[in-house]
């Protein structure tokens, strides 16, 4: 979708349909003949969150659409009325949409809630059910509002592009196929290590899960280093798995194919890397993915096996299906070595965070409370809800392991989600570190702008907590 900003009035664009909000007891922000405020007063056109009314006036269409009440208004709300004006735009065969800016609001949450909610994926339809769908988005507005407008169709449009690899089948979006949508982003450094590479980095953990497939895993390193910018390096992680069988611990069939979407986490730090170095932002930044399959074959990590990380810590396998923490270890451990000074993780990691926060909730856990902190705010802005799980010394005794330093997993059932991040802690030295679970949060997460299938979480958060990192002082 085309995206512009205009201070001309929404009919002197080439608009077929123009969006106007409806407030709460407010009158509306422009009128034709009377029409537009004559459906309000009629009570038609409903100020109710969401609630839409069509009209013609003027050789246009108008979309009205409720906003609630003016003092409710957020980022938030923005996004949700774009959701549905896009559905009925749809509709009604909207080519071109021009969003009348409503007074005293921000263009971003119109700008995503639109393009998020126009995504459709349908590359392996033969027939592609979509008739083309919205082409054009112009928001006018009185005031220049042009690099609100384009920084917000970056991110949303990143968020797509994270969508678009997770969707990708796991026979099409291979560990190489990861590394070569890397090696395409512009304005950073990519470094593609093989499996050859990784065994001799000493990085045993992830050599291990990536040994039971044919595919060649991919350490993908991105550097954004802009020239002149002070502030911490960030280290942004995620992980890769493009297909996880669970391995020798196999999965139950039901639903194994979601296990394609075991990627997500890589997926959102590659797009957002890639955003950030397009808007240019004043940070630096190194992304590390671990790409690989988790199949089974004749080399395939056994249960019990012991395993050695790129740090020297030694793990037991107790279930070959708890990988993504193995994939992390080496990846966390290689952004620090190549000078994070901040790290996130994010990884589709453990069934348990689905099962305490549902879809609503991605769990954050941390060794620093005021990049948690950083991390939630910039969750906050994002539309990206997070919420703090905690660590905790007690925990190490249940990943304790009695032939070697720790294990990957925990035989009671107890605090799968927690254990899976004391793990991860092990291996992050004393860099501040954010480690988000997106398990719930990855896909099928149910939100009105996200259709079934990937949502591409977290791609805005990792934008956003750039920003807001561009040029800070350390933290300590
Ligand atoms: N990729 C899964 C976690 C997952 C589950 C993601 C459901 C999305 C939806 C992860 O590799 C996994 O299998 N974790 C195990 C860990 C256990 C064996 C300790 C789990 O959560 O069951
Ligand atoms: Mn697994
Ligand atoms: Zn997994």
């Amino acid at each position: 979708m085309r995206v512009s900003s205009t201070t001309q009035a929404p009919q002197e664009t080439g608009a077929d349909t123009i969006a106007i909000g409806v407030f709460e007891g407010k009158a509306i922000s422009h009128d034709v003949d009377g029409v537009l405020q004559g459906l309000v007063d009629a009570g038609e056109a409903k100020s109710g969150l969401r609630k839409l009314a069509v009209a013609h006036a003027g050789g246009r269409r108008y979309i009205l659409v409720g906003l609630g009440k003016r003092d409710d208004f957020d980022a938030e709300r923005a996004r949700l009325a774009a959701t549905a004006v896009v559905g009925r735009a749809k509709e009604l065969g909207t080519r071109v949409l021009c969003w009348e800016l409503p007074h005293h609001t921000e263009a971003p949450g119109f700008v995503e809630g639109t393009l998020l909610a126009a995504y459709e994926y349908d590359a392996f339809k033969s027939k592609p059910e979509d008739d083309g769908g919205i082409e054009e988005l112009i928001v006018s507005a009185h005031h220049d509002t042009g690099t609100d407008v384009a920084h917000a169709a970056a991110a949303a449009e990143a968020t797509n592009a994270a969508r678009d690899l997770q969707n990708a089948p796991a026979n099409a979006m291979t560990p190489t196929a990861l590394a070569e949508r890397a090696r395409s982003l512009t304005g950073v450094q990519v470094d593609v290590w093989g499996r050859d590479q990784i065994v001799a980095a000493g990085m045993g953990s992830m050599a291990a899960v990536a040994q039971g497939s044919d595919q060649e895993p991919q350490l993908i390193t991105i550097r954004y280093d802009p020239p002149d910018v002070a502030g911490p390096v960030l280290g942004y992680v995620g992980k890769g798995v493009t297909f996880d069988s669970g391995g020798i611990s196999i999965k139950p069939p039901l639903k194994m194919s979601e296990m394609k979407f075991d990627m997500s986490g890589a997926a959102a730090v590659l797009e957002a890397t890639g955003a950030i170095a397009a808007m240019g932002l004043p940070v630096r930044l190194v992304s590390v993915l671990g790409a690989t399959e988790n199949l089974i074959n004749g080399r395939s990590m056994k249960p019990g096996d012991i395993l050695r990380a790129k740090t020297g810590t030694t793990i037991e396998v107790l279930n070959t299906d708890a990988e993504g923490r193995l994939v992390l270890a080496d990846c966390l451990a290689h952004a620090i070595d190549n000078g994070a000074e901040r790290l996130v993780d994010l990884a589709t990691l453990t069934g348990a965070i689905v099962t305490t926060f549902g879809n609503t909730y991605a769990g954050l856990f941390g060794s620093d409370d005021e990049w948690c902190a950083a991390v939630e705010d910039a969750g906050r802005r994002a539309g990206e809800a997070y919420w703090r799980l905690p660590l905790h010394e007690e925990y190490d005794e249940l990943i304790k392991s009695r032939y070697a330093d720790i294990s990957n997993a925990v035989e009671a059932r107890k605090a799968g989600s927690i254990t899976a991040a004391q793990f991860l802690r092990r291996f992050t030295g004393d860099v501040p570190w954010a480690h988000l679970d997106i398990a719930g949060t990855a896909y099928e997460n149910g939100k009105p702008y996200t259709p079934k299938g990937g949502a591409g979480f977290g791609v805005r958060t990792l934008i956003e907590l750039a920003r807001a990192n561009a040029g800070a002082p350390d933290l300590h």
